[in-house]
């Protein structure tokens, strides 16, 4: 990949946080963007909007990344609509707290289908479909290490989506495809700060020797890195992104 001009990327979960940083940044850089959301409608039309205000090219997808088929349709239509795909950012997550003792089975089923699931069916279609040149990006987290309490379910499909991504990278041998997961620490999204007390958001905004939390944008930029040409030789590798909190 030696630009990314006329490359198609799909982010999962772009609706916000994250993925709207991420989809912001990859349009600024040159990409021509799918917007993936589940029920955002109004905030994925939105983006698509402003990334096409900015001079970019964007278009937005509905699909439920734990629908195998949604996701193979939304594949469908990406090439039908754009050429092909080269970039897939695996970043549609949710998250919630228990201890393991009082998670019930929703609490366990819905993670795993949206986090694990969901990245095993975009991860599958993308191995199936990306483009010589082509990256997959998985977005972890630093639980995987931290291990704090009540994040275990959480953690472990991140743990999961860590091992595909090692996996994947040497089954994609011979294909030029680089598969990597980029691993975020607190970062000030909905899913981190919705339902946190003030005084344990403040906590863990002193976690980083760097003494702030994570800004979506801080993720976006490692993400561009590793799907732009000076990301080339990283390969199934694990980048944590968090400003030195493990
Ligand atoms: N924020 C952090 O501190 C942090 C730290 C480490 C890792 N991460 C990871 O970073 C990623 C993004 O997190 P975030 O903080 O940006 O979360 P967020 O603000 O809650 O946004 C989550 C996004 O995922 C989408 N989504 C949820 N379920 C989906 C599904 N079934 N199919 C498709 N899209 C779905 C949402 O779309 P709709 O609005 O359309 O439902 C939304 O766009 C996640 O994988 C998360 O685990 C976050």
């Amino acid at each position: 990949m030696t630009t990314s001009k006329n490359k198609v990327v799909i982010v999962t979960g772009a609706s916000r946080g994250i993925g709207a940083a991420i989809a912001q940044r990859l349009a600024k850089d040159g990409f021509t963007v799918v917007v993936n959301y589940a029920g955002g409608e109004d905030a994925a039309r939105q983006l698509v909007d402003n990334i096409e205000t900015a001079g970019g090219r964007a278009i937005a997808a509905q699909a439920d990344v734990s629908d195998a088929a949604a996701v193979y349709r939304m594949f469908d239509t990406t090439e039908a609509a754009l050429g092909g795909v080269d970039v897939l950012v695996n970043n549609a997550g949710i998250m919630k707290l228990a201890t393991i003792a009082d998670g019930d089975d929703a609490f366990v089923d819905n993670q795993i289908a949206i986090n694990l699931k969901g990245s095993i069916n975009t991860m599958r279609e993308a191995s199936r479909r990306l483009r010589s040149g082509g990256r997959i990006i998985n977005l972890s987290s630093s639980v995987v290490g931290l291990y704090q309490p009540t994040y275990g379910v959480y953690a472990a499909t991140k743990a999961g989506i860590e091992a595909m991504t090692h996996v994947l990278s040497k089954e994609l041998r011979g294909r030029n495809i680089t598969v990597n997961a980029v691993a975020p620490g607190p970062t000030a999204t909905a899913l981190f700060l919705d339902g946190k007390p003030q005084a344990v958001i403040d906590n863990l905004t002193k976690l980083a020797p760097l003494e702030r939390l994570g800004q979506p944008e801080d993720i976006a930029n490692t993400v561009a890195f590793l799907a732009g040409p000076d990301g080339a030789w990283i390969n199934g590798q694990v980048l944590r992104a968090n400003g030195g909190v493990i």
